[in-house]
């Protein structure tokens, strides 16, 4: 089949990594793509969230079956789009990607279906909000309602941090998506991010992962989209996993079925777990990035068979064969980043590297610039290795790092600190 991924990130070229493995993939095109990803598919150039104009390429193209990879499109109802046009898509309906793309929604959801999460309060007024602040006090997390590219949340461990955060989103901070604010209970824990495919109905889990918000080891610094990734994380036990499934995961997609809003697509969880219990921090409608690039590498091939299973309905049939594995991602980025940085320094040494199914650099923000690799964007590339256990996936991906060339990058030295503690 011809296949279409949407996306530009090391999430997409992981995704086409192990799509291109699959016997059924004949052909397989990437909008925008990156240089990583141009080395193993054909890249095409179109507003991905024009809903009309994917569809039109998808027409000409032939395209079978397409996978959306960010939360914009998904917002922007491209799959609605796509699927009024016949065609199989991965992804949610813009109705269903109100879970990533309103926390006020979500909380709603959350109430309807009795999922523990953190208390909240939503308001559209800023004096009010903050009125509420004063009451309850710091520590308080303030979130701004809509999109926000990751950067909406306030983890306010003093009340001025809080009344300023409200100052600036309904100051426009965050444009519309800070029109209106959810404030929410400090919850203490581990965090820890769980991946289920759900076809509307069905639920089939393919994944815990742990991410590293924060720039600097030692979890230090400002935060980022995520430095670094393992899967499976040891705090998902096989209890937590259990009573996530039963109080959380599996209430929530009876009610966006109720809703008929049936949720279809990769449902990405993220979970505080203290003492044993899962309590939702928030949901997002699209695989993480760079979680994605360590569920990939466990999963290979078989991934596009489980993505046709979820946009075909069928993921009751459909299993997860898992090997007893361990994989992480160490993200390199450029020096400034999450700040400002420079782009286009070159980066050399890639092309020694292993490709295989132990151990990949996923490529982000990258060009090809007269033959040589040139860095594009904050987050560059992902470095990431498979292994019997944890540390040997690290010791893989940070050998490989230490053979990459390029003195305007950076990434943390401690990516799986807790993991291996
Ligand atoms: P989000 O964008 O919703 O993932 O939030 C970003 C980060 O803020 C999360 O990964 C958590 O580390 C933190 N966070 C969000 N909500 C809470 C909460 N209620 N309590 C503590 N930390 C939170
Ligand atoms: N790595 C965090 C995210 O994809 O939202």
């Amino acid at each position: 089949m011809n296949i279409l991924i949407l996306g530009s990130g090391g999430r997409e070229h992981a995704l086409a990594w192990a799509v291109m493995q699959n016997p059924k993939c004949d052909k397989l095109i990437v909008a925008p793509g990156n240089a990583g990803i141009a080395k193993i598919a054909e890249c095409a150039s179109f507003d991905i969230n024009d809903g009309p104009a994917v569809v039109s390429f998808v027409e000409e193209n032939a395209i079978d079956f397409v996978v959306i990879g960010p939360e914009a499109p998904l917002a922007a109802g491209v799959a609605d789009d796509l699927r009024a046009a016949g065609v199989l898509t991965f992804g949610p309906s813009k109705l269903a990607a109100q879970l990533e793309a309103s926390k006020g929604f979500t909380k709603e959801i959350c109430d309807a279906s009795g999922a523990p999460t953190a208390d909240y309060a939503r308001f559209d007024d800023a004096e009010k909000a903050k009125a509420y602040i004063r009451t309850q006090g710091a520590p308080i997390v303030v979130k701004a309602d809509g999109l926000a590219a990751g950067k909406g949340v306030i983890v306010a461990m003093d009340e001025a941090t809080a009344l300023d955060a409200i100052d600036d989103m309904f100051g426009g901070a965050f444009g519309g998506a800070g029109a209106e604010v959810v404030i929410e209970e400090f919850m203490e824990g581990e965090e820890a991010s769980w991946f289920i495919l759900c076809d509307g109905e069905n639920v089939l889990p393919i994944g815990t992962a742990q991410d590293h918000k924060r720039v600097g080891d030692g979890d230090t610094g400002l935060n980022t989209g995520g430095m670094g990734a393992y899967s499976p994380a040891p705090v998902m036990t096989d209890g937590v996993i259990q009573k996530a499934m039963d109080e959380i995961v599996k209430p929530t997609v009876k009610e966006m079925a109720k809703r008929g809003m049936p949720y279809q697509g990769v449902l990405y969880a993220g979970f505080m777990i203290k003492d044993g219990q899962p309590r939702l921090v928030e949901y997002n409608c699209r695989f993480g990035d760079p979680e994605c690039q360590v569920l990939m590498m466990r999963l290979g091939a078989q991934a596009l068979d489980l993505m046709l299973a979820t946009a075909e309905g069928t993921l009751d049939q459909a299993k997860v064969n898992w090997a007893d594995d361990h994989a992480m991602t160490v993200v390199m980025a450029a020096k400034g980043y999450p700040g400002t940085y420079e782009k286009g320094s070159a980066i050399k040494g890639l092309d020694a590297l292993p490709e295989d199914s132990m151990n990949m650099v996923f490529h982000a923000g990258t060009a090809e610039k007269d033959g040589q690799i040139v860095a594009t964007g904050g987050r560059v590339l992902n470095v990431t290795a498979r292994g019997d256990s944890l540390q040997d996936a690290r010791d893989r991906a940070y050998a490989m790092i230490d053979q990459i060339d390029w003195p305007e990058g950076f990434n943390r030295s401690d990516i799986g600190w807790r993991a291996l503690k």
